[in-house]
């Protein structure tokens, strides 16, 4: 029988890297699946609306948050398979990403190296196919498990029912209905380095050059980030706060030829990929401050809590700059943290 207690106004600040000071009506923290189907066999809980909580780093809670807050603690990674050309390593969704990363390059499964430091939990990655420096998750991604809180039933989704598109996926969009509980990853045996990302490459040859590794990859992007990105425990922030944009061929060149610096980069579907943080540095945004809300200084895409800023206020200064962006480009910017 599993103990789960579920806590009223349960202080959150802790919980999520913008440090909003904001409570859960109702909270529990998740150790094991027995202890989530304990609740949802409870029919006070299973009524209410759920919010599931990871590392907390891609969220933007504006208020108290109402129903049930479910705070994934699961742990455990193994490798579950193998065949031709992949090791199947399954891990839970409260495993934090990171030491996820370093446990498989450890155990020598590459595949994972380029999204080395990203915070966040495992089950939270395929939510909104993390991707950085080249690789996104769901590259690497073979199935996961999660609880349909509407129905009390365990589903298993691979690859093509997970719908993952650009920091996507069904899940993102479905928000509320499923909790992850675990994640099957797929690490091809066969290792490719990618050094695709030209920041990657710079930092390898400035160093010499020497014989790429998985574990060095991850090593140079640990460092690329912990020099780019502000650490939540020095300024609250959730990563980058927009999602760069895509826009057809004919807008790219329509804009190149007012800004010929402008980067762009081309994808699968023939539109272009814009860079969100050149926009808004462009729009004199980069290093300012409005209020406690922050525009970070060596990442524009990255807002940050400089002392008390609330959820609103975040929000507010995320409006200013789409509204900035949108009147010099013509390009409206899509927050990516999810607002609650
Ligand atoms: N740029 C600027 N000014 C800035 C920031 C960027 O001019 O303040 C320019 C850079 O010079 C470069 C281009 O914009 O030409 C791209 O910048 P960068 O390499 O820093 O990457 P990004 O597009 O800003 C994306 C992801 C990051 C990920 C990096 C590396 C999104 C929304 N962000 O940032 O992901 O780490 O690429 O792959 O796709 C995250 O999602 O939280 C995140 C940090």
């Amino acid at each position: 029988m599993s103990a789960v207690s579920v806590q009223s106004h349960f202080p959150l600040q802790a919980l999520n890297t913008f440090g909003m000071d904001v409570f859960a009506d109702a909270y529990a923290a998740i150790h094991s699946p027995a202890d989530l189907m304990t609740l949802r066999a409870d029919p006070t809980w299973a009524a209410q609306p759920v919010l599931v909580l990871g590392a907390g780093s891609n969220l933007l809670l504006t208020g108290n948050v109402g129903g049930l807050v479910l705070h994934m603690r699961t742990t455990g990674k193994e490798v579950v398979g193998e065949d031709h050309s992949s090791i199947y390593v399954r891990a839970a969704a409260g495993e934090d990403w990171h030491t996820f990363v370093l446990w498989t390059l450890e155990a020598g499964y590459a595949g994972l190296e380029n999204l080395s430091l990203i915070p966040g939990t495992v089950g939270a990655a395929p939510v909104q196919n993390i991707g950085a420096y080249g690789v996104e998750l769901q590259e690497r991604f073979h199935a996961l498990r999660a609880l349909d809180w509407t129905t009390g039933e365990i589903k298993t989704f691979d690859h093509s029912s997970c719908r993952f598109s650009y920091r996507d996926s069904f899940f993102r969009r479905a928000r509320g209905r499923f909790i992850i509980m675990d994640v099957v990853f797929a690490l091809p045996k066969r290792w490719q380095n990618n050094l695709s990302y030209p920041d990657v490459e710079q930092a390898w040859r400035a160093q010499g050059a020497p014989p790429l590794t998985p574990l060095l990859v991850s090593r140079i992007i640990a460092d690329i980030r912990r020099r780019k990105l502000p650490d939540p425990a020095v300024a609250g922030n959730a990563g980058s706060f927009f999602k760069n944009p895509s826009v057809s061929r004919a807008r790219f060149e329509a804009l190149r030829a007012d800004y010929p610096d402008m980067p762009g980069y081309i994808q699968a579907d023939g539109y272009y990929r814009l860079a969100a943080g050149w926009l808004i540095e462009q729009c004199g945004w980069k290093g300012k401050t409005v209020g406690d809300v922050g525009v970070w200084e060596t990442q524009a895409l990255v807002l940050v809590n400089r002392g008390k800023a609330c959820g609103q206020d975040i929000a507010r200064v995320s409006l200013m700059i789409q509204e900035a962006v949108n009147e010099k480009f013509g390009v409206w910017l899509e927050p990516e943290p999810v607002f609650v």
